[in-house]
């Protein structure tokens, strides 16, 4: 038997990982570690601790490691195979959320968000807008699976999420003309861009949720297209864009007849959401 403080001491140099991991697998909130450092964990704690901080040492990500990660104020289950989801993002879904309470206070409506992932965008959407009813979409099983259980997680009945290739998944549905919103933050990593990203990134999260094709566009032109068949007039389609990419995805809502396009920015100043109406 070793105790907490014990524990602690052989990872000095990374308190924080140490603590929060600790704290995860003895279920505990991370005050109870500070306070009760005497207390001794069993063999079986303490061989998963070290695991699990070799793992973190090694630069595998502590949100894989601890199965969490928060977004918008929930806590969302998260494992290898889904991205992480990002800080950046909640600018999307701010800006979806106080659209919705403006302009369909008490309506009912549909939203639409393609690649989903661990359905940060859909589910922030459907606990913060009860009159939404969300589908998600994602091509990867890993994430139709973690998003079905963040959506049991949260509780909630107004989503949905289906698998498939973008609006391949809405075939069959009668789904046509029938979205107030289509938002989404697809892969949008160039080729080139994928191999200078940060180690934890690019060994660690999958490609399949960064590779954007080419020029990192693939995705903003597929869905720009197939939005106009499944927005309904008036329409708003709206995305998380990579900060040098603004110019080029208002460019291409503009060309597929999109008007009133604005970009908006992050808390660093960068160009980070790209959003644009359907009106005719
Ligand atoms: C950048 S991640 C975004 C995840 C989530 N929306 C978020 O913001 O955290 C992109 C997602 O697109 C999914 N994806 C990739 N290709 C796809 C396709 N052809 N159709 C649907 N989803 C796809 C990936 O599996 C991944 O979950």
């Amino acid at each position: 038997m070793v105790s907490i403080n014990e524990l602690r001491r052989r990872f000095k140099d990374n308190l924080q990982d140490g603590v929060l991991i600790l704290s995860k697998l003895l279920n505990v909130d991370k005050s109870y570690i500070y306070s009760f450092g005497e207390r001794e964990v069993s063999k079986e704690v303490e061989d998963k601790f070290i695991e699990l901080m070799n793992k973190r040492q090694k630069g595998y990500p502590i949100q894989y490691l601890i199965g969490e990660k928060e977004f918008m104020g929930l806590d969302f289950y998260i494992k290898e195979g889904v991205l992480i989801p990002r800080f950046d993002t909640e600018v999307l879904v701010e800006y979806i959320i106080e659209y919705i309470n403006e302009n369909y206070k008490d309506k009912n409506i549909r939203v639409l968000d393609l690649c989903s992932g661990s359905g940060a965008i859909a589910l922030s959407i459907a606990h913060y807008c009860k009159n939404a009813f969300v589908y998600g979409v994602d091509i990867s099983d890993t994430a139709i699976e973690v998003s079905n259980i963040n959506k049991e997680r949260f509780n909630l009945r107004n989503a949905k999420f289906l698998k498939g290739d973008l609006f391949e998944a809405l075939k069959g549905l009668g789904l046509e003309d029938q979205f107030e919103i289509i938002a989404s933050n697809p892969p949008y990593i160039s080729k080139e861009e994928i191999e200078s990203l940060d180690r934890t990134v690019k060994d660690f999260e999958p490609l399949l949720a960064l590779d954007g094709g080419q020029d990192g566009l693939d995705f903003y032109r597929r869905i720009t297209e197939g939005s106009r068949t499944y927005l309904k007039k008036g329409g708003l389609l709206i995305y998380e864009v990579g900060y040098k990419q603004g110019g080029s995805v208002k460019g291409i809502l503009r060309k597929a007849g999109f008007e009133d396009i604005s970009i908006l920015k992050d808390l660093q100043g960068h160009n980070r959401v790209v959003f644009g109406y359907k009106r005719s």
